[in-house]
C-alpha cells in the first residue's frame, strides 16, 4: 500500500478544505478558455467537494446572452470538455449558480451592471462578499478591466471579505510593457490580490519537481555543478498554430513559451530549498534563480540561440501545411515557431552548468521533459569499451504526456566478457497513483479561493522572465531571419539546434513518443 501526505497550505490548513464562499467573475466568458478549461475545472472541484456550497459564477462578455442561454451553452460544452462522466444532479446544482452579464470591457455601464449582478448573486448564494475576477480576455484589456473594477470599488477589500484578480498570459510583450502593466495594476490593487496565472504550475508533474527535490534526501547532495554536467528542457508540441495565427504571428515561440512556462521549469529545477511552502518563501527562491540567469550579450544571442519556422511536412502521418500557409499568417512571416537556447545560471550551485532549452510547434511528438545529465564516470576501467556504449547517467523528469521519472545508467550485459549496456529505470505516475483526469486548472482555481498564491507569479518573477528574453528579442528584431522556413513540420527543429549542443560535445535526448 502506498502512503500519501498532503503539503500544508500557508494558512496551516490542509489543501483538502473547500474553497471559501465566493463569486467568480469570468471576463471573456464566451471564449475558448472558459468552456474548455475553466468550467470543467470548476465542475471537477465541485465533484471533489473542494468548491464551497456557497459559490456562484458570473460570466461577462460582449455577446448578448441571457442567463438561461449561458447555462444552456455551458451545459452543451461540458459534454465535450468534461474530463470524466458528468453527474446530472451535480451539474444541475452547478449550472443553477451561473449568471451572465453582457458588456463591452470599454463601457463603464457594463461594470455598473456587473456591480448590480454581484450584489444580487452575493445575497442569493450567501458568498460573503468574496469575489474573484478571472481575466480570460485579450491582453490589451487586462489593465483596463482592473482600472474599471477599481473605479466601481469592486476590488476594495475589508475585514469581512476578500477580492482577488487572476490575470492570464501573456503578461506584457517585453520587459517594459510588463513593468508598465504591473505599475498600472498596482495603482488599483495590492500585490497580494494579484494572481498571475501560468497554467504550467497547475500540472501535477511540474508541482512534483518540488516534491521530488525536497522530499527526498538522496538527490540534494548531487544536485549541483559538481555532479551535473548540464540540464536540457524540451517542450515539444505536435500542434501548429491551429486557429491562433493572428495572435501567434505577433508573439512567436520565444514570447509564447519561454518567459513564462519554460522559466517556471527552470526555476523549479534550479532553485534553492525554500524555508517553507509559504507563497513568498517559494517565490523568493524562484525569483533568485531568474535573476541569476545571465542576460545574453548581442554576440551571445548570435551563438547561443537558434530560431526556426516550420515548412510543410508530415506530423503523425498527416500532411501539414507550412506555417506561412496557416490562417491569419502572412505569406512572408518571419515569426519563429521554434526556439532553442543555451543559458547559464550565475550562482554557486550552477556556475558553468549550461541549461539548454528548446520549444517548438509541429515537432514529431508532444513531449515535455527535463533531462538532468550527470558527469561521466572516469573511463579508466572501460578503456576498451566503445565510447558510444558509455552513456552518461541521466535523470529525466517526464512532464507530459508521459508523467513520471526515469533514471538511465549503465549495466553489464550478460555474458562472459565485460560489455556495457544502457538501461532505464522508470517510475510512472499512473502505476502508483492511478490517473485523475483534470484540466490542470483545478488546483490553481482552488488556490485562489483559499488565498494561496504559491503557484502564481509575482511581479518581480514576470519581469525577471522578460529580462532573460529581452536581449534575444532585440537582436532578432534587428537581424530578421533569412532562411525561414528552416525545418520541416514533423522534425526536431533546424539543424542549428543540434549544432548548439554538438559544439559543446553534447546531444539532445529525443523521445519518440
Ligand atoms: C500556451 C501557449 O500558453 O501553452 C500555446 O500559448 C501552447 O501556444 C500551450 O500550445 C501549451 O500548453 P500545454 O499545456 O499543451 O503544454
Amino acid at each position: 500500500m502506498s502512503h500519501t501526505a498532503v503539503l500544508p497550505s500557508p494558512t496551516g490548513t490542509r489543501i483538502g478544505r473547500p474553497g471559501d464562499p465566493c463569486v467568480m467573475v469570468i471576463f471573456g466568458a464566451a471564449g475558448d478558455l472558459t468552456r474548455r478549461k475553466l468550467i470543467p475545472a470548476l465542475y471537477n472541484l465541485a465533484n471533489e467537494q473542494l468548491l464551497s456550497r456557497e459559490f456562484a459564477i458570473i460570466g461577462m462578455a460582449r455577446s448578448p446572452m441571457s442567463n438561461e442561454q449561458f447555462r444552456d451553452r455551458m451545459s452543451q460544452d461540458i459534454r465535450q470538455f468534461a474530463t470524466g462522466p458528468v453527474d446530472s444532479d451535480l451539474w444541475e446544482w452547478f449550472v443553477r449558480r451561473m449568471y451572465y452579464v453582457q458588456g463591452d470591457f470599454n463601457d463603464s455601464g457594463a461594470y455598473s451592471r456587473l456591480q448590480d449582478a454581484l450584489q444580487k448573486v452575493d445575497k442569493e448564494h450567501n458568498t460573503h462578499g468574496n469575489f474573484f475576477f478571472y481575466l480570460a480576455t485579450a491582453p490589451e484589456f487586462f489593465g483596463l478591466v482592473i482600472e474599471q473594477l477599481g473605479r466601481c470599488g469592486l476590488v476594495t477589500e475589508d475585514n469581512n471579505h476578500w477580492r482577488r484578480v487572476i490575470v492570464e498570459k501573456p503578461f506584457g510583450h517585453d520587459v517594459e510593457s510588463a513593468k508598465a502593466l504591473n505599475g498600472q495594476i498596482r495603482k488599483v490593487i495590492e500585490e497580494k490580490q494579484i494572481y498571475r496565472i501560468d497554467h504550467y504550475l497547475g500540472k501535477e508533474t511540474v508541482q512534483n519537481i518540488l516534491a521530488f527535490r525536497f522530499a527526498n534526501g538522496i538527490f540534494e547532495p548531487i544536485w549541483n555543478r559538481r555532479y551535473i554536467d548540464h540540464v536540457q528542457i524540451s517542450v515539444a508540441e505536435v500542434v501548429g498554430v491551429e486557429q491562433r495565427g493572428g495572435y501567434y504571428d505577433q508573439s512567436g515561440a520565444l514570447r509564447d513559451m519561454v518567459p513564462n512556462h519554460i522559466m517556471q521549469l527552470i526555476s523549479l529545477t534550479a532553485m534553492e530549498p525554500p524555508i517553507s511552502f509559504r507563497a513568498d518563501a517559494v517565490r523568493d527562491e524562484q525569483a533568485k534563480i531568474l535573476h541569476a540567469i545571465q542576460p545574453l550579450s548581442d554576440q551571445e544571442v548570435l551563438t547561443r540561440t537558434v530560431r526556426g519556422q516550420y515548412g510543410e511536412g508530415v506530423v503523425a502521418g498527416q500532411r501539414v501545411n507550412a506555417y506561412r500557409e496557416e490562417p491569419d499568417v502572412p505569406h512572408d512571416s518571419r515569426t519563429e515557431t521554434f526556439v532553442a537556447m543555451k543559458l547559464q545560471i550565475d550562482n554557486w550551485r550552477w556556475a558553468d552548468v549550461p541549461f539548454y532549452l528548446r520549444t517548438g510547434k509541429c515537432m514529431p511528438v508532444r513531449n515535455t521533459h527535463i533531462v538532468i545529465q550527470f558527469r561521466r564516470a572516469p573511463f579508466v576501467l572501460f578503456r576498451d569499451t566503445p565510447v558510444e556504449n558509455l552513456n552518461p547517467n541521466q535523470l529525466v523528469l517526464h512532464i507530459q504526456p508521459e508523467e513520471g521519472i526515469s533514471l538511465r545508467f549503465a549495466a553489464k550485459t550478460p555474458g562472459s566478457i565485460m560489455r556495457l549496456g544502457t538501461v532505464d529505470m522508470n517510475f510512472e505516475y499512473a502505476d502508483y497513483f492511478g490517473v485523475t483526469p483534470s484540466t490542470g486548472y483545478e488546483r490553481l482555481l482552488h488556490d485562489c479561493m483559499i488565498g494561496d498564491a504559491t503557484l502564481f507569479q509575482r511581479a518581480d518573477m514576470v519581469e525577471a522572465g522578460w529580462c532573460v528574453v529581452n536581449p534575444v528579442l532585440d537582436v532578432w528584431k534587428a537581424l530578421p531571419p533569412r532562411n525561414f522556413p528552416n525545418y520541416a513540420a514533423g522534425t526536431w527543429g533546424p539543424k542549428e539546434a543540434d549544432d548548439l549542443l554538438e559544439r559543446d560535445g553534447r546531444r539532445w535526448r529525443n523521445f519518440d513518443k
